[in-house]
């Protein structure tokens, strides 16, 4: 049976918990990208999540607490001064930091697809309070809520699209507010390491991190799941695209000449283009080719292009 949409509220939340405790799957808006919530101590529940989205058991999930201080329950950071910076100037928001795992936790092994790290995340949502007046306080994995490989959902619409049959509620929070999933970055004792670029835009941390190091270009994935070919729609992409050639969707950015099919931001604002990115591309996703115009890589433009190409990639 296809899964409910219900509007974020008092009695959706109440719906929203009763599911998630008896490990079901809840689709929850976030600030970045719908998510596909589960129980993260629940291994059965976890199991779900990765069969809904047919996601690779190597892949491990993001573990997301309610509050920054459950942080030290679970992770390990190798310099605790680095780390209590960042989620003091970052949480709750758009920032996943990877850490040690602390000693015997209760997480579910899938998650953690078998890494000693473990990747955490304090949303800028709502429903976190909401959830613990009503006596839950998580912790939730909570993958993008698509079928893995394709473009992350920002409405509960697109959720329902991919997920519609295996999820158990999906929650109608609105379009995400961010449009870009997470930042990732990896805390080591004298430096940090940028798994994936994200909603909080790199130049952001320049005041926090003396020693912000990038991945480095064509080597193994940096992120167990940033693989090559990932965020794409069914259409080829052409990146770069300085006119329209025939047969093929025109996705602008800025005032353009090109009579175009869509634009990520008529006045080239790049926290709009980050908004519509997702929500352009499978709306254009029924020709042969998506051409797209080029992004600036600075701000934002660092994560939509690292999308792009990754939508862009050989498959
Ligand atoms: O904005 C977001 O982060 C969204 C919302 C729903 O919270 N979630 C999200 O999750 O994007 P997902 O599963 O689609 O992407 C998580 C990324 C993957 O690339 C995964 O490999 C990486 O985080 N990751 C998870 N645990 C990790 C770890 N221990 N070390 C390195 N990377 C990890
Ligand atoms: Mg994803």
């Amino acid at each position: 049976m296809p899964a409910d949409i219900l509007k974020s509220g008092p009695d959706s939340y109440r719906k929203a918990v009763k599911i998630l405790q008896a490990g079901g799957l809840v689709a929850l808006p976030t600030e970045t990208v719908y998510g596909l919530a589960a129980l993260a101590t629940d291994d059965e529940a976890v199991k779900k999540v990765y069969a809904a989205k047919g996601r690779p058991a190597l892949n491990p999930l993001i573990v997301h607490i309610f509050e920054p201080e459950m942080a030290d329950r679970y992770g390990m950071p190798p310099n605790k001064t680095l780390f209590k910076r960042l989620s003091h100037n970052f949480w709750p928001g758009p920032l996943t930091l990877v850490l040690n795992q602390q000693n015997d936790i209760d997480i579910s092994k899938t998650a953690l697809a078998g890494l000693s790290t473990i990747a955490l995340r304090c949303p800028k949502v709502e429903w976190t309070s909401e959830f613990t007046k009503l006596g839950f306080a998580g912790p939730l994995v909570m993958p993008s809520a698509n079928r893995s490989g394709h473009v992350s959902p920002t409405t509960a619409q697109h959720v329902f699209d991919d997920l519609g049959d295996v999820v158990d509620l999906i929650i109608d929070g609105g379009p995400c507010p961010g449009g870009i999933e997470s930042t990732v970055l990896r805390i080591y004792s004298d430096h940090a390491k940028l798994l994936r670029p994200g909603s909080t835009p790199t130049t952001d941390f320049v005041p926090f991190i003396s020693d912000l190091r990038l991945p480095e270009q064509s080597a193994a994935p940096s992120a167990p799941g940033m693989l090559k070919s990932h965020y794409a729609p069914k259409a080829a992409v052409r990146l770069n695209a300085t006119e329209k050639r025939p047969g093929e969707a025109y996705l602008a950015f800025g005032p353009t000449e090109i009579v175009a099919d869509m634009n990520l931001s008529e006045t080239g604002n790049l926290s709009e283009a980050a908004q519509n990115l997702y929500a352009c591309l499978r709306a254009l996703d029924k020709v042969k080719t998506i051409a797209i115009a080029p992004i600036p890589q600075e701000g934002l433009g660092e994560a939509i292009n690292d999308r792009l190409q990754r939508a862009a990639a050989d498959r």
